[in-house]
């Protein structure tokens, strides 16, 4: 589903260059529930950024279900952005003019997609995240747990069949967090591959996957059986 091949990315030129990212090539199978970690400067909001098609890689390719992503023109980027990659932030990036619903209901209509069954469907998404009572809520009037759960819901609007989340339990508390995670969890299927990017031992815990990054390189990558992943989450809890 997710394919990277030898791929950098450099910020700036010559003596002040930052290379985020080096070399870097894997895959990831779709229905996975993959989480990335790494020491802050690693390179995980590069590699993210790079994966959900809001940036360009300076070498190496990235393949989107089987599409070289920066190998098509911008227009074709961007529809496939909007069609196949759901987008998750730490702070949220709600828009704070738009209710609940209609930042739900922004990718599609963005899609020129309007009306009833738009409207409705962004109403069942946020039933389905626990806000069937907020959907006229502006982000103002929202708890950051809230917030994050509406930009879930925006991220599923055109049914993704990638999601990636950077840091987005980074500005919950830990009980707000694990809510989140379950969602993000719950919307993995084998049709949905969810990436995740944290910085939480318990959540890098319960990936079937787990990608570590070290000065800009993959510096391991884990796969877990669910067996394995229950240990795991039970070893850390006896720990903290
Ligand atoms: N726009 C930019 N211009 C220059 N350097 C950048 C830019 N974005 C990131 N970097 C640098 O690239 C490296 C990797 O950054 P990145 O944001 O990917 O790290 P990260 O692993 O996400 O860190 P954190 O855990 O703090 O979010 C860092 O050294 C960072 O300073
Ligand atoms: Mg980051």
């Amino acid at each position: 589903m997710i394919r990277f091949e030898n791929v950098s990315r450099t910020y700036g030129q010559g003596a002040s260059a930052v290379h985020a990212l080096r070399e870097v090539s894997f895959s990831i199978e779709a229905g996975a529930f993959v989480t990335i970690v790494g020491a802050s400067g690693s390179g995980k909001s590069t590699l993210l950024n790079l994966m959900g098609a809001l940036d360009h890689p300076s070498s190496g390719q990235i393949y989107i279900a089987e599409q070289n992503l920066y190998g098509m023109d911008d227009n074709a980027r961007t529809l496939l952005r909007r069609d196949k990659i759901g987008f998750v932030f730490q702070f949220f990036n709600l828009l704070p003019t738009l209710t609940a619903r209609e930042n739900v209901a922004l990718p599609a209509n963005l899609a020129g997609r309007r009306g009833r069954a738009t409207d409705e469907r962004a109403t069942q998404l946020l039933s389905s995240v626990g806000l069937a009572a907020r959907i006229h809520h502006k982000p103002d009037a929202l708890s950051g747990g809230e917030m994050q759960r509406v930009a879930i819901a925006r991220a599923l609007m055109m049914d993704p069949p990638v999601l990636l989340a950077d840091e987005p339990t980074g500005n919950l508390d830990s009980e707000t967090g694990r809510s989140i995670l379950g969602l993000l969890r719950g919307a993995t299927s084998d049709r949905r591959t969810v990436v995740l990017v944290t910085h939480d031992p318990k959540i890098t815990a319960e990936g079937d996957r787990v990608l570590t990054m070290a000065d800009g390189r993959l510096a391991k990558d884990e796969r877990r059986d669910r067996a394995g992943v229950q240990a795991a989450v039970a070893q850390v809890a006896s720990v903290t």
